[in-house]
Formats: structure tokens, C-alpha cells, sequence
């Protein structure tokens, strides 16, 4: 059993100077892929499953458990994070399924109440020995403070993890959520800013659209823990429907699932390695 706390795997590649890959698990393929390339590349994961996830498969134990399952056989080292969570109810099952982190996501609240709430779930979890991820923010639409134009205030969010006592912190930057091009750009120059007054590692959401050369970038300028999603559903889709595309008669699931997950892994181990920057 290698499930690690995201507080000490972040401290570690912070001092490494690496990013660290985090990376979504909706169906049991997801999480045997990304664990796979985790032990591929010798590099630390944070295996993460949404609350929309959950809300997907009708709860979040089945998904969790079965991942918890994939990484608790593995030599990888593995933080199991619940993200975007916006129920506190969610947060605290969590716990007892052996999360080792948590997304707090409570940037739809005003800014008060975010900071208490998120300020109890702090507490809830640290008592259980589990990581808190947050983020501020209170500017509405579905993305959130992950829209493209949307910026976080260096001071804002320095205030935001002291007052809170976070382990680490969603910032905006200039990525979104779901992009299915790589075509983001980012705020190199704010992410050296808030790396300097803020005192625990940063988050990258939305990476999926943000180009290699970007994520490279933002590591170097502080970026800690980067999230993809969209673009390694991007990668599953596309092997399956091509496989299919190919063999019209093909029935067995495990035939086209194997052919996504098979890329999957593939395009996770090179994600690792380019976030291993040095
Ligand atoms: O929390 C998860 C992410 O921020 C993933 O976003 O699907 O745009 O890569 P993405
Ligand atoms: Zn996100």
C-alpha cells in the first residue's frame, strides 16, 4: 500500500522542482492506466475522482474503492484525491473510503463563508491525517475562477491559505476548464508572483488545454500539482473510436476499453516525464 498524503508527495516534488501529475479516473480503465504509467515512469500520481464522477456512477464508493484497489496493489506512490467537491457530505464519506486528499471546492460561495467552510474541512480532514486542496474566488458561471481572463490576486490568495489552513491552492492563471485544444496561455509572470507570498504549493486546473511547452513553463515559475482531465479522455476516445472504426463487428468491451486505457497510460507516462522539469 503506497497512498500517500498530497501534502508530502508535493513537499517532495517541490523540492525536487518537479510538478506533480494529476489525473482523473472515471471508469476503472482510467485508474489502472494512469497507475501504470505511474510505475512506468517511477513517478508519484494523484489519482483523482470528481464529484461529478461520483455523481456519474451514482455514488462515490464504487469508484473510489476500485481505485483505491488498482493503487493499494502497485508499487507507484499514489495520493487518492477527491476533486471539485462542493459537498461537505462528500468530503467527510471520503474519509472513510481512505482518501488521502481532498478538493474543498467552495469558490461558488462568498468569500466568507468559503473560508469557514473550507476552514472546517481543513480541520475534519487534518484530524484524519488527509490533505486539503481549496480555492477562492466567488466569480459565477460554470468555470468558475477558471475562465479564461479570470486572475487571482497574489495577496488574495496569500491571506486565503493562512486564514484557512489549506495544503494547497486552486489559482487562476489564465487555463479553463475542458479545452479540447491546446491553445491556453498563462500567466508565467502571476504564478511567480503568488508563489511568492503564498505559502503552500500551487494548483493547476484546466490543463488539458495548456501546451507542453506551458506546462514546463509553469513549473519552473511555481506551479506544484497539475490537473488533466479532458485531454487524456481526448486520448481513450480517440483509440476506441478508431479501433471500432476499423472492426464494425467487434462486441467485446474489453477489446476497444483495453485499446483506451492502453493509450492512456502511453500519453500519462509521457505527461510525467515532462513534468519531472529539474
Ligand atoms: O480538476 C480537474 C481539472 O482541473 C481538469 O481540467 O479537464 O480541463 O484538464 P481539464
Ligand atoms: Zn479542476
Amino acid at each position: 500500500m503506497t497512498l500517500a498524503p498530497l501534502r508530502d508527495v508535493l513537499a517532495d516534488a517541490a523540492r525536487e522542482g518537479h510538478g506533480l501529475g494529476a489525473f482523473n479516473v472515471i471508469q476503472i480503465e482510467h485508474a489502472e492506466a494512469l497507475v501504470g504509467a505511474a510505475e512506468e515512469t517511477g513517478r508519484p500520481i494523484v489519482l483523482q475522482i470528481s464529484e461529478n464522477a461520483a455523481r456519474y456512477h451514482g455514488a462515490l464508493a464504487p469508484i473510489a474503492l476500485a481505485t483505491r484497489a488498482v493503487a493499494a496493489a502497485s508499487s507507484a506512490v499514489c495520493v487518492l484525491h477527491l476533486d471539485h467537491a462542493e459537498s461537505e457530505a462528500l468530503v467527510d464519506e471520503a474519509l472513510t473510503l481512505g482518501f488521502t486528499s481532498v478538493m474543498f471546492d467552495g469558490s461558488k460561495l462568498d468569500d466568507a463563508q468559503n473560508r469557514s467552510v473550507t476552514r472546517a474541512v481543513v480541520r475534519r480532514c487534518h484530524d484524519a491525517g488527509v490533505s486539503v486542496e481549496a480555492e477562492l474566488g466567488e466569480i459565477g458561471g460554470k468555470d468558475g475562477v477558471h475562465a479564461p481572463g479570470i486572475r487571482t490576486d497574489p495577496d488574495d490568495a496569500a491571506a486565503f491559505a493562512r486564514d484557512t489552513g489549506v495544503d494547497a491552492l486552486a489559482v487562476a492563471v489564465g487555463s479553463s476548464h475542458a479545452m479540447t485544444s491546446r491553445t491556453a496561455t498563462l500567466d508565467l509572470d502571476l504564478i511567480a508572483r503568488i508563489r511568492a507570498v503564498v505559502p503552500v504549493p500551487l494548483v493547476l486546473h484546466g490543463s488539458s488545454g495548456v501546451p507542453d511547452d506551458l506546462l514546463v513553463a509553469a513549473v519552473r515559475a511555481g506551479m506544484g500539482k497539475v490537473n488533466i482531465a479532458t485531454h487524456l479522455n481526448t486520448v481513450f476516445t480517440a483509440a476506441v473510436r478508431e479501433l471500432l472504426a476499423a472492426n464494425p463487428a467487434l462486441v467485446d468491451t474489453r477489446t476497444y476499453l483495453g485499446a483506451g486505457r492502453a493509450a492512456v497510460q502511453v500519453e500519462t507516462a509521457r505527461l510525467l516525464q515532462l513534468l519531472a522539469v529539474g
